[in-house]
């Protein structure tokens, strides 16, 4: 059996509190409930309340997009794990590329950060992949895996069969995909799986294969409505990370709805 279908949107920095409570309205109209599959919206914190509220009874989980991993104290800006599982939060993303790129996230905050969350009963999606640069170098699959040891040092195997990875690799993000019209510009089926596939040897080594095969990999890169059905159908491939085509309700809700059809049992690795 694959692990658990997650199907996540990170909204990153869009959306405001009305257009979120607006987006939750018309998802709930929408969405159908949608059996095994598992639905987790990360959002920007300022409506994460709001989400929790709304989806409350639904079965739809709400995510954050970050967090720090000191309980309380001086830290000006940040949000803790207890404030986010007290609003009802269950998810976080950890080490999205942006934050790595953009704001100095390293290794080993995430690392502190993976902990934190697991500690305090959120499930931490952590995102690993490689640049363009390094794919030309041959170095893909040699950076995502240390990403991925480096990120669950000292998590044991019961953590670690509590986390999702996220494989996203930086040049097929926000490339808008198939509507683009350019798919070189996007990972094929063939190469997301194969990367993924990495990630789940490097579980199995760490934690052995009953461990790694309840472990979530989801993709992350421009996976929308038209593409998700190939992507999804990859054998290590159990859910997707969804930036752009996740900002509309009807978008988003296709991509549920495609990995409900598909979740059948594929048998075992
Ligand atoms: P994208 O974003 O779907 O817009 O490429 C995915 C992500 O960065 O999580």
């Amino acid at each position: 059996m694959k692990p658990q279908t997650i199907i996540a949107a990170n909204w990153k920095m869009n959306m405001t509190n009305t257009d979120a409570a607006a987006f939750a309205r018309e998802f709930k109209r929408i969405y159908k409930g949608q059996g095994d599959v598992k639905t987790v919206i990360c959002a920007p914190y300022t409506s994460l309340s709001v989400l929790t509220a709304e989806f409350k009874g639904t079965g739809i989980y709400v995510g954050a997009q970050n967090m720090y991993y000191e309980e309380k104290g001086t830290f000006t800006g940040e949000i803790s794990c207890a404030m986010l599982a007290d609003i009802g939060v269950t998810y976080v993303i950890l080490g999205h590329s942006e934050r790595r790129a953009k704001f100095g996230e390293t290794d080993e905050n995430v690392n502190k950060k993976v902990h934190a969350a697991l500690s305090n009963g959120l499930t931490p999606i952590i995102c690993v992949g490689e640049t363009l640069e390094q794919r030309n170098a041959g170095i893909t699959a040699e950076w995502v895996m240390g990403q991925v040891r480096s990120a669950l040092t000292g998590v044991d195997a019961a953590g670690a069969a509590r986390c999702v990875i996220a494989y996203e690799p930086i040049w097929a993000i926000s490339k808008g995909a198939v509507l683009s019209g350019d798919k070189s510009l996007v990972a094929t089926s063939e190469t997301a799986n194969d990367a993924c596939g990495g990630i789940h040897n490097v579980l199995k080594d760490l934690y052995g294969a009953d461990t790694a095969d309840k472990i979530t990999i989801q993709y992350g890169g421009s996976m929308d409505g038209i593409n998700c059905t190939d992507l999804l159908a990859q054998s290590y491939i159990s859910g997707g990370l969804i930036g752009g085509a996740s900002l509309n309700a009807e978008n988003f809700s296709e991509i549920v709805r495609k990995a409900q059809e598909l979740n059948v049992p594929k048998g075992v690795y």
